[in-house]
């Protein structure tokens, strides 16, 4: 009974502290098999990756997105705005933006249980192939970069779920 306590204490202690800040978190999002791209002739794009993240979350989740380019001939991968990112874990949500035109940086951004991890993607790992410079409907867009990485920047979210 004593020990029971003392850990209800120990807990409620935790539970007043004052908020992480983002260089004290001992954890990061580890993101495997990330791959983007455009399906050919068409303006429909394909997300797809797992997060893990060890000493938080208990295994991995799955996350997918399929969205309109808006254009078959797009340059750019399609925006994965706020709602549009989700996993098969609740409590998980993402973004992506590419800008158009390309040539910029694009962002991801995965939110679990009210830490949002920023992640840049530099520009030149969204490969554009414009496989026939007669016809733009024929252009493949796809992030040419590693398919596994790690998001070490966090920015604390309002609606932290417990
Ligand atoms: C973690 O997930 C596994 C498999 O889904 C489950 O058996 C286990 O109970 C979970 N552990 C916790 C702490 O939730
Ligand atoms: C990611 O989060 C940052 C910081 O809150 C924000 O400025 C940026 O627009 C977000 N990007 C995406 C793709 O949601």
């Amino acid at each position: 009974m004593k020990s029971f306590t003392s850990a209800a204490l120990f807990l409620a202690a935790l539970a007043t502290a004052s908020p992480v800040k983002r260089q004290d978190l001992d954890f990061v999002f580890q993101i495997t098999g990330f791959t983007a791209s455009k399906i050919h002739n068409s303006g429909f794009c394909n997300y797809d990756f797992d997060v893990g993240v060890p000493g938080l979350l208990n295994g991995t989740a799955h996350c997918r997105a399929y969205l309109d380019s808006g254009f078959s001939g797009a340059t750019w991968l399609a925006n994965v705005y706020e709602g549009a990112g989700n996993c098969d874990k609740a409590g998980i949500t993402w973004t992506f933006n590419d800008p158009i035109p390309e040539g910029k940086d694009a962002h991801l951004n995965v939110t679990i249980n009210g830490y949002k991890g920023l992640y840049t993607i530099p520009a030149d790992q969204i490969i554009v192939n414009a496989n026939d410079p007669e016809n733009p409907f024929d252009e493949d867009v796809y992030y040419g970069g590693p398919k596994d990485f790690v998001i070490t920047e966090f920015e604390e979210v309002e609606d932290k779920e417990e």
